[in-house]
């Protein structure tokens, strides 16, 4: 049995809601419903973490970096900022995957830098909420 995890950073807590010409309709809970529902024939649990505070990634990357298969990490605008997610990812064993629900590429110059995608196994980028899906499918 695959253990994977997707853990979201600041503000993603708020999507629905947040800028949903950017980052959509759907809330998060509603979408782990319907991932979880793609996968059920297969032989992966998904879990989720949420939280608005760089500790609480970086504890949470701890805890699962030793034990799980796979960790999907959205760290939000933290991307941009934390060297210390950067330090987490690269201490950790499991492989993390990069995703941004919009084309960070496309927006405002300080979305473009990553600290994350140096030590991540990969990044998906600007395909919405179906990049989270497509990071589980590598995964598999
Ligand atoms: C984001 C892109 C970041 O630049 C932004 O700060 C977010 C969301 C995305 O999923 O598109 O909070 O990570």
């Amino acid at each position: 049995m695959l253990r994977v995890i997707i853990i979201n950073g600041p503000n993603l807590n708020l999507l629905g809601r947040r800028e949903p010409e950017i980052y959509g309709e759907d809330t998060f809970e509603d979408f782990m419903i319907h991932l979880k529902g793609k996968f059920v024939e297969d032989d992966v649990t998904l879990e989720y973490f949420q939280s608005n505070h760089e500790g609480h990634l970086l504890d949470k990357l701890h805890e699962v970096g030793f034990d799980y298969d796979g960790i999907i990490l959205n760290a939000g605008a933290l991307t941009h900022t934390s060297i210390a997610i950067a330090d987490a990812i690269a201490g950790i064993e499991t492989p993390v995957i990069e995703v941004h629900i919009s084309n960070v590429h496309k927006r405002e110059a300080f979305r473009h830098h990553s600290y994350v995608s140096p030590v991540a196994e990969g990044v998906i980028v600007g395909f919405g909420l179906r990049g989270y899906e497509l990071a589980v499918a590598y995964f598999l």
